[in-house]
């Protein structure tokens, strides 16, 4: 997959756009809604808008405590993080190009988890309630400025524990790491994700409209 930021892409011509892509199956182009132009309704050289994503920032002073009954243990203690657990990210965008299956979407995530464990395992933790695993959380620090990204958050395969327990206990643990303010991005078509940030009180800082050219379908038969 290219990646494209910004606005340029969503002007360029179809030839240009297929040229730059060469050798890509797909392009991405991520236009952040500020950058948007705002003399064309939306581009006409193939690109199709997939997804918005969503940035925010939470301070995480109001988050010192862990929900009732909900215990989280560190990969560095030990905590197994079983990718085969997850509930699947089927709101995610990943999901919607075309030949990704249950399987292939899995794996992505098991892949992606598994390195930010090896990365940092004081920062990727089993969420548990009353024993059972509820869900699981790999931030990552920032260099230096006390924040700290919020990569993953997924609920345990079937558990009835509200996602919001999952996520409040993440932001306990990147407190308790010493970082004074979450950051990340999500989809907009994932309105659990959407329900529990907000009661978080995370403060949304920007939206990335998020197109992708298809450069199979994009070629000239
Ligand atoms: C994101 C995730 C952890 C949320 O957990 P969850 O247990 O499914 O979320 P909930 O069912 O508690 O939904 C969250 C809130 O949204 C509400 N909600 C969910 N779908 C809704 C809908 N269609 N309309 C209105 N409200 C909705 C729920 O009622 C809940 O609010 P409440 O706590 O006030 O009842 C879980 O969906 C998940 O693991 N998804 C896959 C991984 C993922 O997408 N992670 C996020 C990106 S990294």
């Amino acid at each position: 997959m290219g990646i494209s930021h910004g606005p340029v892409a969503l002007r360029a011509s179809r030839e240009l756009l297929r040229t730059a892509g060469a050798g890509f199956h797909y392009v991405e182009v991520r236009c952040p809604a500020t950058e948007l132009p705002l003399d064309i309704v939306g581009p006409t050289n193939g690109l199709i808008q997939i997804d918005t994503q969503l940035s925010y920032v939470l301070a995480l002073r109001y988050h010192s405590d862990l929900p009732r009954g909900v215990r989280l243990v560190r990969a560095s203690e030990g905590a197994v993080l079983n990718p085969a657990d997850f509930e699947p990210f089927r709101a995610e965008r990943y999901a919607r190009i075309p030949g990704v299956t249950d399987e292939t979407l899995a794996a992505r995530y098991a892949r992606w988890s598994e390195a930010l464990v090896r990365s940092n395992p004081d920062w990727c933790a089993r969420v548990e309630r009353d024993g059972e695993p509820a869900g699981y959380v790999f931030a990552e620090p920032d260099e230096g400025d006390g924040g700290a990204m919020l990569t993953l958050a997924v609920a345990s395969r079937g558990s009835t524990v509200p996602g919001m327990a999952v996520y409040a206990a993440a932001a306990c643990m990147m407190r308790e790491n010493g970082a004074r303010r979450a950051h990340s991005t999500f989809s907009a078509l994932n309105v659990p994700a959407l329900n529990v940030h907000t009661q978080l009180g995370c403060r949304f800082t920007n939206s990335t409209l998020v197109y992708l050219l298809d450069m199979a379908a994009a070629m000239p038969s």
